[in-house]
């Protein structure tokens, strides 16, 4: 089987026209702490808001500077850490998923599109897998469309298919195949 991890590491940066996606370092730990105790950006997100910065300094040490296919989404021009976007291979069946989230402040600027669009490529043409899924809550339409724009299609809805603090969430399914990947060039 393929050594997915092993690809991730060589090809740990990427970069668009106004972002770098890269390996998360402590320096980041306080921009990270801006989105993360942020209770609107936190809403639709399994984890709850960071109330100390403790909480994230552990999170970037033990979970973002360790676990592959994390990366720091570090918008150029400010050269400052706005979110995070997480590429999760399935090997058994050559698909990932994939998680994202943003600073609010930066929110609405295309900045996600740009980011999941490099992980998307790097997905079919680095790791040469064959479907990249994922999901967000009903409510959450911003994600939806980020999906969207970036060539995902709709595949469905499951009724309250997960309860999340406390509360039963409708999700919306996505994915692209590699074949749409290529037809859309
Ligand atoms: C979801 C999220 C990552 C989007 O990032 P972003 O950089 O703002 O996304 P983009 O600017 O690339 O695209 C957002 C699109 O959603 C649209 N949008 C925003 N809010 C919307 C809403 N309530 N309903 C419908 N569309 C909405 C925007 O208009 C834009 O589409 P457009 O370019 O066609 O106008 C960001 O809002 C976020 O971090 N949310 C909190 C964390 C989260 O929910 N993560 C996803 C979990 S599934």
């Amino acid at each position: 089987m393929k050594d997915y991890n092993k690809i991730i590491r060589e090809n740990s940066t990427m970069e668009s026209n106004r972002l770098i996606l890269r390996p998360f370092s402590m320096k980041d730990v306080q921009d990270v702490f801006l989105y993360a105790s942020d209770d609107i950006v936190t809403k639709y997100l399994t984890w709850p808001s960071h109330i100390d910065i403790s909480q994230t300094e552990k999170v970037v040490k033990e979970f973002y500077m360790t676990k592959s296919g994390v990366f720091a989404i570090e918008l150029k021009s400010e050269h400052k850490c706005i979110g995070c976007i997480e590429l999760r291979v399935c090997p058994e069946h050559d698909k990932a998923s994939f998680g994202y989230v943003l600073n609010r402040e930066y929110w609405n600027k295309g900045y996600m599109t740009e980011a999941l669009k490099l992980i998307l490529d790097f997905a079919f043409s680095r790791l040469g897998l064959n479907r990249i899924e994922a999901t967000h809550y009903v409510g959450n339409e911003g994600s939806g469309r980020v999906m969207q724009k970036c060539g995902m299609k709709y595949e469905g809805k499951g009724l309250q298919e997960v309860k999340i603090k406390g509360i039963f969430h409708d999700v919306v399914h996505y994915a692209i195949l590699r074949e749409d990947w290529i037809n859309s060039y």
